[in-house]
């Protein structure tokens, strides 16, 4: 194997001095009838400024507890988090986070969906229109701005979804494998036009996904999981140089990285397939 350098240990935390999110200690078990199943163990990384950061590891293996207790949906058993030195105890404007299911409200056209939160909040009417109009120019719906969700393609719903998070500013975007589900022309085009947004914006981004290309494609820092309950098996940082382009795919050094991380996701996927989840071995044996 060539050289994968830098390479993170979790106990680096991974991203140097003053980072925007830090996650410490983390624990958090759910309650099966009388047994506590623990989901997430002891899990501590950091995300840096301007960078994007992608969690990575097996179906299941508790990447959406993860994220719900950063978005500050559930509270962890142990440990912290804080955003900008300030505990995160309840969900704010300043972590949105996008799902892979579409959470557009179905009866509001898509400017009424992408300014609800502005509405919320109380912005004054003239500067939300200005807002809305900007971002619906950027995710290229303005001129969609009165249709409803059942009549955007898929790709024009996570565009929606987007725009929707992107009006309020928030400090820290968070995408929860947002692409699944999209037929492979349309995730690809969605890859693309993600990265061109952080690309020109640095808006900190924490990326979720259980799918290698995409993340070394994307990430700067790859956030490797271990089988449930989760703990960080490796923080990599991927060097590959921006703007990203698909053709990157076909580089040494993207070739190494994917052999690499590759490696870690298979020995998890197996223990995970032991356990009885097939789903995640699944998503490995597609890979290999
Ligand atoms: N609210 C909950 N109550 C009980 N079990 C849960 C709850 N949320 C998640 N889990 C369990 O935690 C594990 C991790 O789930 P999840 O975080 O959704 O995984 P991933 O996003 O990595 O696929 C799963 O076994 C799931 O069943
Ligand atoms: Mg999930």
């Amino acid at each position: 194997m060539a050289e994968i350098a830098p390479l993170l240990r979790a106990s680096d935390g991974g991203a140097g001095q003053d980072p925007l999110l830090c996650v410490a200690g983390v624990s958090k078990s759910f309650r099966e009838g009388d047994e506590h199943q623990a989901c997430l163990d002891n899990c501590s990384f950091d995300i840096a400024r301007g960078e994007l950061s992608i969690i990575i590891g097996p179906s299941g293996c508790g990447k959406t507890t993860l994220i719900n207790l950063i978005a500050g949906y559930e509270l962890p058993d142990s440990g912290s988090i804080t955003l900008d030195g300030a505990p995160v105890s309840a969900p704010s404007f300043d972590r949105l986070v996008v799902f892979q299911e579409t959470t557009l409200f179905p009866w509001m056209t898509v400017y009424a969906n992408v300014v609800f939160g502005c509405k919320v909040k109380g912005v004054p009417q003239q500067e939300m229109q200005e807002k809305a109009k900007h971002i619906l120019s950027k995710v290229g719906l303005y001129e969609f701005r009165d249709k409803y969700p059942s009549q955007l393609s898929g790709g024009m719903q996570r565009r929606t979804e987007l725009a929707r998070a992107l009006i309020n500013d928030p400090k820290l975007m968070i995408l929860d494998e947002p692409f699944r589900g999209l037929d492979a022309m349309t995730k690809e085009l969605m890859q693309e036009f993600y990265l061109t947004l952080f690309e020109e914006t640095g808006l900190t981004t924490l990326f979720v996904t259980h799918e290698l290309e995409e993340a070394i494609f994307m990430a700067d820092n790859l956030v490797l999981l271990t089988h449930k309950p989760a703990r960080v098996k490796e923080i990599l940082k991927i060097d590959l140089p921006r703007p990203r382009h698909f053709s990157m795919m076909a580089s040494k050094k993207y070739f190494d990285l994917h052999g690499y991380a590759m490696g870690l996701l298979v020995e998890e996927a197996k223990r995970a397939f032991e356990d009885g989840n097939a789903i995640a071995f699944d998503a490995v044996s597609s890979l290999e």
